[in-house]
């Protein structure tokens, strides 16, 4: 068999033009969706990642800001510029690039941010509302998985999902989103012995470890979807996925590539949950 190839880049393209529109309807009512990024310190991925979420926002005409401050930032400033953005009723979105320095404490800054203005999803209120099986602002890279997939009618009902990788922006909740839609759901993880029996059973596999090439054709099944979620860099300063794709290609049924595939879809569904949030504040 040689798998489908689900271009996420493609699939952004379009569901972007359906929110440029959305947007100028909004426009017309006085409203301008606004989210506001908080980058710290110098790390080149990350500055990256928040470039393409900037050019995005343009593209479809949500107002992007991009505040940026030194490593050296304390805890305690960052909290206050929280609060500030929180009470800022221009601003609908709020997202702080991860990772942050050691000496910010991570969770405390995702629980700081309002619940309503979470474009992440990462706020526990909003993942308890996820778990609970509640519309809310879902994780952007695990929101677009489900998307893509929708994209193409594969059917998660019934199917074994098994997830390689259990990080809280990815592994655990796209876990939970597809057992939303009745799938059957495996995790696999660094202490999983004997991981391709599990792999080999997946129906649909997902893989969010950020090793380059760590599952092989053989630890897939035939006719299985493949959904590659690692970004590596190789020596060569071309990007791989976290899946041999070459050799993955013949025996899947559906497959994501690296580059265009999630990441592109990750921005659009920021722009969504962006959007959204703007709505909800203007009802
Ligand atoms: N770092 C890597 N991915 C993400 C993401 O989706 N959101 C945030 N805030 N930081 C990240």
């Amino acid at each position: 068999m040689v798998a489908e190839i689900i271009y996420g880049k493609e699939l952004a393209a379009d569901l972007r033009q359906g929110m440029k529109k959305e947007v100028e309807k909004l426009a017309d009512k006085g409203v301008i969706p606004a989210l506001t990024v908080v980058l710290i310190g110098d790390d080149p991925a990350s500055q990256s990642y928040v470039k393409g979420k900037q050019r995005a926002s343009e593209e479809v005409g949500v107002r992007s800001r991009l505040i940026e401050l030194p490593s050296s930032t304390s805890q305690e400033e960052l909290l206050q510029l929280i609060s500030e953005l929180n009470n800022d009723v221009e601003v609908h979105g709020i997202l702080v690039q991860l990772p942050l320095p050691d000496h910010i404490e991570e969770q405390a800054v995702i629980e700081a941010i309002n619940p309503e203005k979470d474009v992440d999803g990462f706020h526990p209120i909003n993942i308890g509302r996820m778990l609970t099986g509640k519309d809310t602002f879902f994780p952007c890279t695990p929101y677009g998985i489900l998307t893509m997939l929708q994209s193409k009618n594969i059917q998660i009902e019934g199917k074994h999902v098994v997830i390689v990788g259990r990080s809280n922006i990815v592994g655990k909740p796209v876990g939970q989103l597809l057992l939303n839609e009745n799938a059957t759901v495996t995790y696999c993880h660094s202490r999983t012995k004997n991981m391709n029996e599990f792999t080999k059973n997946a129906d649909i596999l997902i893989v969010a470890v950020g090793k380059a090439h760590f599952i092989q054709a053989d630890d897939i099944k035939d006719g299985a979807v493949v959904v590659d979620v690692g970004v590596n860099r190789m020596d060569n300063g071309k990007l791989t996925g976290d899946v041999d794709f070459d050799s993955a290609l013949e025996k899947a049924s559906y497959i994501t590539p690296v580059p265009r595939g999630v990441g592109p879809m990750t921005i659009t569904m920021l722009l969504h949950n962006t959007i959204k949030s703007a709505k909800q504040h203007h009802q």
